[in-house]
């Protein structure tokens, strides 16, 4: 328990938020992983302000928790409070082709909400797991589709400052799974521009996306999705594949072998385990193709 100061836990219920001591990540996680940590779970976003500052004052460290989807944290106790916004009910707005969106949304009904309103654009992304601002800060992409080109302003807390500010598109720098947010920068909303698209044709494209996604990836299993970065011009699940790595395991983390730039936890893997089978991998196509392959998914260390 890294917050022990019972005032402070009943000024952040009054704020309406709830303070959860060591939780398990592991549940918290689509890859199944992580160690205990602290949670405080806001439902109002005016709240992000105080708990943030009475962090600050009392000197405890935090990290945001979004959908959980792409990150790996470590087995370890975590010696930070991670902050999780809910995602709340409804909330989106429509002006138009624009879309303003919590960032705490899920990303797959939001694809769905703007199709309901014959607005397309998003449909690669409608299999890919998470939040709004999750898929924001990876540059989320699938299909040919980036989410980074479809922003046009983000609301953003901003951790260094405790202060909010609205970020427009030109400010704001995306490359390959990659956004120039800073670590302790908060996305609180999203307003997109999609392209006027009628409801049949969007629900058709994201049915042949959904089958293609189920046929080459791990769905229904415990992944953090692809767990390293392709090199330009090439995919590093097919350069796995062809060294005959998929099945290979350590401990309860196994290569998928229906992408293998997937690692999934199949009996109750570690960690450890994930991270002592990405080494294994990285070293295979050090000493094949000598690349050095860079990591997709966010691990979290103390
Ligand atoms: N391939 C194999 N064996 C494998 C995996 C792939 O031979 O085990 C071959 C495929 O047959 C295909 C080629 O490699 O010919 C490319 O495969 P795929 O279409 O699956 O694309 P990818 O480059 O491996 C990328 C993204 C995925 C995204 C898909 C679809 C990265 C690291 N991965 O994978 O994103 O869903 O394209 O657009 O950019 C993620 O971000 O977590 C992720 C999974």
């Amino acid at each position: 328990m890294v917050l022990n100061d019972s005032n402070f836990v009943r000024q952040i219920e009054a704020w309406g938020g709830r303070y959860l001591a060591d939780q398990p990540l592991s549940e918290y996680t689509s890859l199944g992983v992580g160690g205990p940590a602290d949670l405080i779970v806001l439902k109002q976003l005016d709240a992000l302000d105080p708990v943030v500052e009475g962090l600050r004052q009392r000197g405890i460290p935090w990290g945001l928790l979004g959908g959980g989807t792409n990150v790996l944290p470590v087995d370890e106790p975590f010696r930070k409070v991670f902050l999780q916004l809910a995602p709340g009910s409804g909330g989106l707005v429509f002006d138009g082709r624009r879309m303003h969106v919590p960032a705490a949304a899920s990303l797959g009904r939001t694809v769905m909400e703007c199709a309901k309103r014959n607005l397309g654009g998003m449909e690669g992304l409608v299999g890919v797991p998470g939040s709004v601002g999750g898929a924001l800060r990876m540059n989320a992409g699938a299909y040919g589709t980036q989410i980074g080109p479809l922003v046009r302003s983000v609301t953003v807390f901003r951790g260094a400052t405790g202060r909010r500010e609205e970020r427009a598109a030109d400010a704001i720098g995306f490359t390959y799974r990659h956004s120039s947010f800073a670590p302790d920068d908060i996305m609180l909303a999203v307003t997109l521009e999609l392209v006027e698209r009628p409801f049949r044709e969007i629900l058709e494209q994201v049915k042949g996306y959904n089958e293609k996604r189920r046929r080459s990836q791990p769905v229904k299993e415990k992944s953090a999705g692809c767990i390293f970065k392709n090199p330009p011009g090439l995919s590093t699940g097919r350069l796995i594949d062809e060294l005959g790595m998929k099945g290979e395991r350590v401990g309860g983390a196994v290569i998928s072998d229906r992408h293998a730039n997937f690692i999934v936890n199949r009996h109750q893997a570690t960690a450890s385990d994930i991270f002592r089978l990405m080494e294994i991998i990285r070293e295979r196509i050090r000493k094949a193709h000598g690349i050095e392959l860079e990591e997709e998914v966010i691990v979290w260390r103390n």
